[in-house]
């Protein structure tokens, strides 16, 4: 893995400009009552963005949670006081040291943990990334390694926040289906038994990778792609579980519950599990024919979706599917088949791969200008409006690349005109959704249309943009920018519903 240590200092404008490239963006992927979506941030490209262009990419698609595969400390100082959920990683490398010598284990926890909490949200520890399928040799410490870690948490009063897993690979299950039937491979009964009973007495989840792409290439076309996809099934092709006569939507939910059903044969009933990877590769060599642009986009947008339903796999209902998408960035540095290479999201500048949102859940929200516009206030403070203009091209999701150089809004260059292009720009697509023209104060409402010349705000009757925008779930603004917990309330009334139905 290669570090993330190349500071560089990213003026506004750069920082603007990555942003206003990012233009599909996932909403908020967490909702009510905790289903969660994160994603995984691997580290080996060649042009690895600094820690603080990572960090104003998460924000910017509004990402709550993500996953290092090792404990990078200057991505974990970036990441302080962004409220952005942290799991952090010991390497496979390290794991034989730290089970080996509880010591080793107190000064990683001190070094990579205890130095950065509260300010940055470390809420979990990886132990390790598939290691009884990678390094088996290493298995008779991965028990110990998991206690030594929780005993230096212990130590440091921090057990309560932080949970200790260790992420393991569906290759475990050598027959996943008819997930009523599946069971670990019995040779590391003794392993998995330790490593459940750590689980059910620490309180932690129980860490999957589980890959859809996978289960169905190797399945060599005994399920059809529409399964592994979350695509609807014809009705001749349902897939039923014959013992508990489970309809299986998709292969996703077959695998969460192959894995729950092989817990449960260990009696430790009650242990969620979160979905530490899934992805799909959106390209491959010439063998790899299902990885392309097109099952990549269909797969992530429906796994999203699926996830943010809230409702767990048939045999859990009640317990959520919290998944981290395999992965942020394309890491171009990785040996192995092409696919390997091609699983992320963005490249390292910021563009995304293939379109990802979540249009599809509640349908489009059409705009117009029939609310007014948003602008700067005349003699509002400048730093006020660059901490907004900031805000509405990251987090607000405001369209930003008309007042980039060069652009028809650009000039004239002043923060006022560019605050109310943005400000704009971010109140007409939230407005229906519970965004408000506030922006701490600086902004207000207008009814004199302000475009000019070839600069056409969202909103004007000339505008040939707006229509279609995509719902957000509760972006979470500065004081003011957006009726705070509407949102979240709405949804969690939904979820509320959905699990009452279930119960
Ligand atoms: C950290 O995450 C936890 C769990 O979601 C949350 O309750 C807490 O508010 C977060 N802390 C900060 C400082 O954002
Ligand atoms: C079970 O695991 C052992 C040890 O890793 C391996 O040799 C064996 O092939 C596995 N069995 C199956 C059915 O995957
Ligand atoms: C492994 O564990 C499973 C589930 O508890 C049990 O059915 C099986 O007999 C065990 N196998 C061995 C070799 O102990
Ligand atoms: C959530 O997804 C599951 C599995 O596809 C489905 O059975 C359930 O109806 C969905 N719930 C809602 C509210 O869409
Ligand atoms: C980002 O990188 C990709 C892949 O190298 C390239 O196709 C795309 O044009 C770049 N986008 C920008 C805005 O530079
Ligand atoms: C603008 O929105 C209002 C209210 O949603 C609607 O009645 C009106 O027809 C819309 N106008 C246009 C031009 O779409
Ligand atoms: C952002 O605005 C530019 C024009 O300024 C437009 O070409 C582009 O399609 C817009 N992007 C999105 C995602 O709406
Ligand atoms: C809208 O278009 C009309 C006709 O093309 C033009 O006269 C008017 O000035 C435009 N309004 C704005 C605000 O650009």
């Amino acid at each position: 893995m290669v570090k993330i240590g190349v500071k560089s200092s990213i003026g506004r404008m750069r920082l603007q400009m990555l942003l206003g490239y990012v233009l599909f963006i996932f909403s908020s992927l967490s909702v009510a009552l905790g289903a969660f979506v994160g994603i995984n941030i691997g580290t080996d490209l060649s042009t690895l963005p600094s820690p603080e262009q990572v960090v104003a990419i998460l924000r910017s698609h509004q990402i709550t949670h993500i996953r290092l595969f090792d404990s990078d400390n200057h991505l974990l100082s970036a990441l302080s006081d962004t409220g952005i959920e942290v799991m952090v990683s010991v390497t496979n490398y390290e794991v034989l040291r730290i089970g080996q010598t509880p010591s080793a284990a107190a000064s990683w926890i001190n070094k990579n943990v205890a130095a950065f909490v509260p300010a940055t949200n470390i809420t979990a520890i990886a132990v390790g990334s598939e290691v009884l399928s990678t390094i088996p040799n290493v298995a008779p410490v991965l028990v110990p390694a998991m206690y030594n870690l929780h005993k230096a948490l212990v130590s440091s009063n921090l057990n309560y926040k932080i949970q200790v897993s260790t992420p393991l690979s569906m290759d475990l299950i050598p027959r996943p289906f008819p997930p009523s039937a599946a069971l670990f491979n019995s040779s590391w009964n003794s392993t998995i038994d330790g490593i459940l009973k750590f689980l059910k007495t620490t309180n932690s989840v129980f860490m999957l990778n589980a890959y859809p792409y996978y289960g169905y290439v190797q399945s060599s076309g005994i399920f059809p792609i529409e399964y592994a996809l979350f695509r609807q099934l014809s009705p001749v092709k349902q897939i039923v579980d014959p013992n508990t006569l489970f309809h299986y939507d998709s292969m996703f939910d077959a695998m969460v519950d192959a894995t729950y059903n092989a817990i449960s044969a260990f009696n430790y009933p009650a242990i969620p599990i979160v979905i530490t990877e899934t992805g799909w590769p959106w390209a491959g060599g010439g063998k790899e024919r299902d990885a392309t642009v097109e099952n990549a986009e269909t797969f992530n947008n429906n796994l999203i979706k699926r996830v943010l339903n809230g409702s767990g796999p048939p045999s859990q209902p009640g317990i959520p599917m919290n998944t981290y998408i395999y992965e942020l960035f394309n890491e171009d540095k990785r040996p192995g088949p092409e696919s390997e290479k091609s699983y992320g999201l963005y490249y390292s500048n910021g563009s995304s791969v293939y379109a990802l949102g979540l249009d599809a859940i509640g349908g489009g929200v059409s705009v117009n200008g029939s609310g007014g516009f948003c602008v700067a206030k005349k003699g509002a403070d400048v730093s006020g409006l660059e901490d907004g203009l900031n805000w509405a091209c990251g987090p607000g999701q405001a369209n930003c690349s008309a007042i980039q150089s060069g652009q028809p809004c650009y000039m004239p260059d002043t923060i006022e005109n560019h605050a109310s292009f943005a400000y704009n720009d971010y109140y007409q697509r939230m407005q229906s959704v519970g965004g408000t023209c506030d922006f701490s104060g600086t902004a207000v409402i207008t009814t004199v249309d302000p475009s000019y010349g070839s600069c056409v705000f969202r909103g004007s009757t000339n505008a040939s943009i707006g229509g279609l925008v995509q719902p957000a779930f509760g972006p979470v603004g500065p004081t003011g920018s957006v009726s705070s917990h509407e949102l979240p309330y709405t949804w969690g009334l939904v979820l509320g519903i959905v699990l009452l139905a279930v119960l």
